[in-house]
């Protein structure tokens, strides 16, 4: 017993010196100052309009109507309440509860699309986490997530992801990014709301797991299922570069995803399954990109003169941090055996691997956080967004090498998780 107490003590101490190396209150500062720049330039305040991206060559946000076809529109509040937390500034909780508020009619309308869930989470979620003055939106929560589970097809197994977009693909569509939408459903279930949205985001997530996947782990963009019987029928993309090519934000939507999935279930065979579709990401980031933060599409065969995707570093670094969280607690139960959580691997990327999984996702996103915060890919004086070079929707031509509000919102929450983990170590 005190052979595994003293590991054990050592694997907290490297976790501890590891992360503890990059400044991330430095980093939370400079967001702080950023966000501050946004709130001037935005002032006085429209909240139906906003921030989306910030196109190469620009100064200030490109905005959206809030209420509308967009599904970005939860990212600028949910920017602001994780910034509210850190800064506790009162201009910041205002600008919070008056970007967050105006989206509550998409709470109560027919679902335009899974996107809700987005939309949602950031908002009135991040409202929900940061200010616990704020019991009116539980209900508007509860309405979205009932209002998101009526995308289910029981047949399928899955939501409905595009319901305008069925015709285009000839059935039921759902998308990797879809993942991400059974935060409000698992929170909803556990949260006074039917405990059936409980079972659609487990079988929606088993589905996922079972189609949408090739052999090495990699994702594809849509899944299509026929409508009527559910039968799988097709994986292909709409983002990425090519049907069997390696979208990075899509396998970024993945590893968050069932991270996520582990954190409401505590289902081993989703944490295995995280781990699997992190391990692939990171073995091929490492063959294709000259740093953490990856090219767009990990097989455009333009190979590094290709655009990079700052946004998807985002995503998988705040993931990754959450995972590693889990193999600590993982190693504290089994520490008296060996773990083997790389099983399903390919022989390559055993080899890329660390014994320790915690250390090595924790290594690794750090890494991605302080590549992000360099000046290469910092916006700082160039404008009010935190980040450059994020690849919105390469094919259709649009944002590309472009500062994007949904790479922001990532890379701060990533920080804030680094933090509230230094805290605990
Ligand atoms: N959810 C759309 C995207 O990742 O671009």
């Amino acid at each position: 017993m005190k052979r595994i107490a003293f590991l054990l003590l050592c694997t907290l101490l490297a976790a501890n010196i590891q992360s503890q190396a990059f400044d991330v209150d430095k980093q939370l500062d400079y967001c702080h100052r950023q966000v501050m720049k946004s709130l001037q330039q935005l002032r006085p305040y429209d909240f139906t309009q906003e921030p989306r991206n910030i196109l190469a060559g620009q100064h200030t946000w490109n905005c959206r109507k809030a209420v509308a076809e967009e599904w970005c529109s939860g990212f600028w509040p949910g920017i602001l309440w994780m910034d509210y937390s850190y800064s506790h500034s009162a201009e910041v909780l205002h600008a919070a509860k008056g970007y967050t508020e105006v989206l509550k009619p998409l709470a109560y309308q027919p679902i335009y699309d899974h996107d809700l869930g987005f939309i949602m989470i950031g908002s009135f979620g991040k409202g929900l986490t940061y200010n616990a003055m704020q019991p009116i939106y539980r209900p508007i929560l509860l309405a979205a997530a009932d209002s998101l589970a009526t995308l289910y097809n029981a047949k399928a197994g899955t939501i409905l992801s595009w319901p305008r977009h069925v015709k285009d693909y000839g059935g039921h569509n759902t998308i990797m990014d879809n993942m991400i939408n059974l935060d409000l459903l698992f929170w909803a279930a556990a949260n006074g709301g039917s405990p059936l949205l409980r079972q659609i985001a487990i079988n929606h997530a088993t589905t996922t797991m079972r189609h949408h996947f090739r052999p090495d782990g990699s994702s594809y963009h849509v899944a299509v299922y026929d409508t009527l019987s559910g039968q799988f029928l097709r994986g292909q993309t709409h983002q990425g570069y090519a049907d069997s090519s390696m979208w990075s934000r899509g396998q970024s939507w993945a590893i968050y995803g069932y991270t996520m999935v582990y954190r409401w279930t505590r289902d081993p065979l989703f944490l295995k399954f995280a781990q699997r579709v992190a391990d692939i990401y990171l073995l091929r980031l490492s063959q294709t990109s000259d740093d953490m933060i990856p090219l767009w599409d990990m097989d455009d065969p333009r190979g590094r003169q290709a655009p990079k995707d700052a946004s998807a570093a985002c995503v998988v670094a705040s993931a990754l941090i959450e995972l590693s969280t889990y193999l600590d607690e993982e190693r504290k139960d089994n520490s008296d055996s060996q773990l083997d959580t790389n099983n399903s691997l390919p022989d390559a990327a055993h080899n890329h691997l660390d014994a320790n999984p915690a250390h090595r996702y924790r290594q690794a996103a750090i890494d991605m956080l302080a590549d992000l915060s360099t000046p290469r890919y910092q916006s700082r004086d160039l404008s009010t967004a935190f980040l450059l070079h994020s690849t919105g929707h390469h094919p259709a031509g649009s944002e590309i090498d472009a500062s994007i509000i949904y790479a922001d919102y990532y890379y701060l929450e990533a920080l804030l998780r680094l933090k509230g983990l230094q805290q605990h170590l």
